[in-house]
This record gives C-alpha cells, sequence and structure tokens, in this order.
C-alpha cells in the first residue's frame, strides 16, 4: 500500500519525504488555509504559487494532488487546466482533485458536474483524483469517467454514523471496521457499517472490474484505522502526519528497547 501525507504543510512535507516512507501528497482547501496562516502567524509573508512550486519540487517523482475550488464542470475544468498548467511543469506530478459531486444540495442542477469534468480532464491526459467519496456508487461512476484515484472518506462517514445516533467522540478515536451496534442496533449509512467498509467496497468494485484506479482512503484519523484500510486492500491512504508519527508507537517497542540497552555487555560495543 502506498502512503501520501495528507497536508499542505512544508515542514510536515519534507519531514515526511526525508523518512523515506512518504509516496506522495494530497491537499484540500483547509490543509491549505491551515498551513499558510501557521507560516503567517510566524511572521512570513507566504506567497502562494511558490510555496505550492516548493511542495511540489518535494514531492517530485510522486503525485501532488491540488484541489479545484470552483462548481460547475466548465469552471472546474477550466480552473483544472489552469492549475495543471502553472504547476505541473514543476516536477510533472500534478494530480487535479475533483469533488465527485459538486452540488451543495439535492437541489442543486450540477450533479453530474464532476463526473463530466472528471471525463474530459481524464481524457485530455490530466489525472484526477475524485474527492468527497461517500457511498462505493460514486466511486464506480468515478471509475467510469476515468479516475485514477478515488477518495472515500473514511473518518468522515464514522463521524456521520456517529454523530447520528448523537454520541459524544472524538474524531481520532477508533471506530471499529465492522461498524457500531447501539441498542441492539448497527448503525449504518445506506449499508455502509463504518469508514473502512466503504473503503472495502470501493476496493471490491474496482478489483472486481479491473478498473485502471486506485482506492485512496482517506480521512483517516488513527494507525488502527491505516492497518484496516491496509488490510481491505486499498492502494493507497493518505494520512496526517500525527497518524504516521503514532504508527510507531507502541508501549513495549518503548519497554524493549529500555531492556536491551541495559543488558548491553560492554564487550559487544567494543567490538570492531
Ligand atoms: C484527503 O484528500 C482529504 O482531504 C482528507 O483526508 C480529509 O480528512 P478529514 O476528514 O480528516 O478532514
Amino acid at each position: 500500500m502506498k502512503i501520501f501525507i495528507d497536508s499542505a504543510d512544508l515542514d510536515e512535507i519534507e519531514q515526511g519525504y526525508a523518512w523515506g516512507v512518504v509516496d506522495g501528497v494530497t491537499t484540500n482547501p483547509s490543509l491549505l488555509k491551515k498551513a499558510v496562516e501557521k507560516r503567517v502567524k510566524a511572521g512570513e509573508k507566504v506567497d502562494l504559487k511558490k510555496y505550492i512550486t516548493r511542495v511540489l519540487e518535494v514531492a517530485k517523482g510522486t503525485p501532488v494532488s491540488l484541489e479545484v475550488t470552483e462548481f460547475t464542470a466548465e469552471k472546474m475544468i477550466d480552473q483544472a487546466k489552469r492549475l495543471y498548467a502553472i504547476f505541473n511543469p514543476v516536477a510533472d506530478n500534478v494530480v487535479v482533485k475533483i469533488p465527485v459531486n459538486p452540488a451543495f444540495k439535492s437541489s442543486d442542477t450540477t450533479h453530474f458536474d464532476g463526473i463530466r469534468a472528471i471525463r474530459e480532464l481524464t481524457a485530455g491526459g490530466i489525472p484526477v483524483n475524485t474527492t468527497l467519496i461517500f457511498t462505493p456508487e460514486q466511486a464506480l461512476l468515478a471509475a467510469k469517467a476515468g479516475a485514477k484515484f478515488l477518495s472515500p472518506f473514511a473518518g468522515r462517514i464514522d463521524d456521520d454514523l456517529r454523530g447520528r445516533s448523537n454520541m459524544k467522540f472524538d474524531k481520532s478515536a477508533y471506530y471499529p471496521a465492522s461498524g457500531m451496534t447501539v441498542e441492539g442496533k448497527t448503525l449504518e449509512d445506506n449499508g455502509i457499517v463504518s469508514g473502512v467498509d466503504l473503503v472495502e467496497q470501493c476496493v471490491e468494485i474496482v478489483n472486481t472490474y479491473g478498473f485502471d484506479a486506485e482506492v485512496l482512503a482517506a480521512s483517516l484519523r488513527n494507525p488502527r484505522q491505516v492497518r484496516e484500510a491496509a488490510l481491505a486492500g486499498a492502494h493507497v491512504a493518505t494520512l496526517p502526519f500525527g497518524v504516521i508519527k503514532d504508527m510507531l508507537k507502541h508501549h513495549k517497542t518503548y519497554e524493549g528497547m529500555e531492556l536491551f540497552t541495559a543488558d548491553i555487555v560492554p564487550e559487544y560495543e567494543e567490538i570492531k
């Protein structure tokens, strides 16, 4: 499974690449806002074009997703082409992020604009990461339209399931892949019992029909969820920096280090 870093923070991205475990970057408007605000707060004047250029250079050889901010097919296509034309020459690694459905509510008429944009962009050679996927059927349509990456949002499904049943929860808290039962009923969203279940169903569709798309498990909030996404066959997982760091932590590893260190015989260290 490939690991992408879900961040627009240059310090985090540089560190992740320096560790040698990062295979790509995903950004979104919220992550970009957070990263820029951090630098502005530290007294820096941020030139966004230069900043994104630096992210692309650090990630050279691996894909970086840049999200569109428009809502209609025509405008998303225009913006995607513009972003690609400006930034892809930097390191030939831009992937444009398109929402699977850019509508804000059910009565909007733009439901298929994401799919139309994916189709046109991929036909023109611009790779697309489809974002905001919450159902396997959305993933199926995006795959049919030619998307390179399909991003099911696991954590936000778990938030929704817990939120709808009025649970108090911490977003980073583990939510079981097999779902949760409240008063004898498994919480579910139209047959999806957890974020990892959503990922697993997307993977099954892609693999069953041999789509040329990769399921990019997104909105992952803790190491156990990453493990379950990996076991579900996700081709990629995009992870916040903190989750990447937490993946190495275990109290028995720390304890083992202390015990082994206490037992080192001087002769062993003196071997030349
Ligand atoms: C990925 O591309 C998404 O933008 C991201 O994983 C969303 O994560 P969140 O639900 O934790 O904000």
